[in-house]
């Protein structure tokens, strides 16, 4: 029994947790060494409650909370950052803790994050994710398309990334009944990087 929902405030704490252990999980070789380990809990923190606190309107962070309050998921979202791309919003985060993928939480996730960007009247959304990351099979599978790559300067590496993008959120209604009614972790039941 898994809820998706709006972060709240108390929320900035188990968030930047989790960001800290998901970045160290995920990234390890992909990122500079001293970047990881470099990562601080108490600042992830400062930088999720300001983050969850200027959430009203088109910015938004969910999370996947369990029944005794651990959160196991969150994403970010807002308005695409300039790239030139014709996308209209923007996944900012996405992750799911290591111990709960596969359960359905990363595309409930996603679709919250694209409900609310269609609530506030933004119709197409993208994301950045790094090219060596196998998440991006992910994007794919959630319907997303190619839309362009680039290497940028990250923490003074050279980073390859690729662009997915979203032209219709309109037109998912069939992935988000999956979203809503799929996987174990179902109803009831990453300037950063997706
Ligand atoms: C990518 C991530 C968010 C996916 O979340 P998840 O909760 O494990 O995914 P779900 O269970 O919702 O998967 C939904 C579908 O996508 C598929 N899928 C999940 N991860 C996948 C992957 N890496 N490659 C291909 N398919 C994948 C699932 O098999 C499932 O398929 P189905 O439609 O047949 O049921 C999660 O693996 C994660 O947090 N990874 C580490 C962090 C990360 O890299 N985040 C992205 C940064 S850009």
């Amino acid at each position: 029994m898994v809820e998706i929902r709006q972060a709240r405030i108390g929320d900035a704490g188990p968030v930047a947790e989790l960001h800290v252990a998901t970045w160290r999980a995920v990234y390890a070789g992909m990122l500079p060494d001293h970047v990881l380990l470099g990562l601080s809990s108490a600042a992830e923190r400062s930088y999720w409650r300001r983050a969850i606190g200027s959430g009203a309107g088109l910015c938004s962070v969910h999370v996947a909370a369990a029944q005794d309050g651990e959160i196991l998921g969150y994403g970010s979202a807002g308005p695409a950052r300039p790239n030139g791309l014709p996308f209209e919003a923007e996944i900012y985060t996405l992750y799911v803790a290591p111990d709960h993928h596969e359960r359905g939480l990363g595309r409930r996730l996603l679709h919250a994050m694209f409900d609310h960007l269609r609530d506030h009247g933004r119709d197409s959304a993208m994301l950045w994710v790094l090219a060596a990351n196998p998440a991006r099979f992910f994007y794919g599978a959630m319907g997303g398309t190619l839309a362009a790559r680039r290497r940028e300067r990250h923490f003074g590496a050279e980073l390859d990334e690729e662009a997915y993008g979203w032209g219709d959120l309109n037109g998912l209604a069939g992935a988000r009944e999956k979203a809503r009614h799929g996987g174990a972790g179902g109803p009831g039941g990453p300037g950063g990087n997706a």
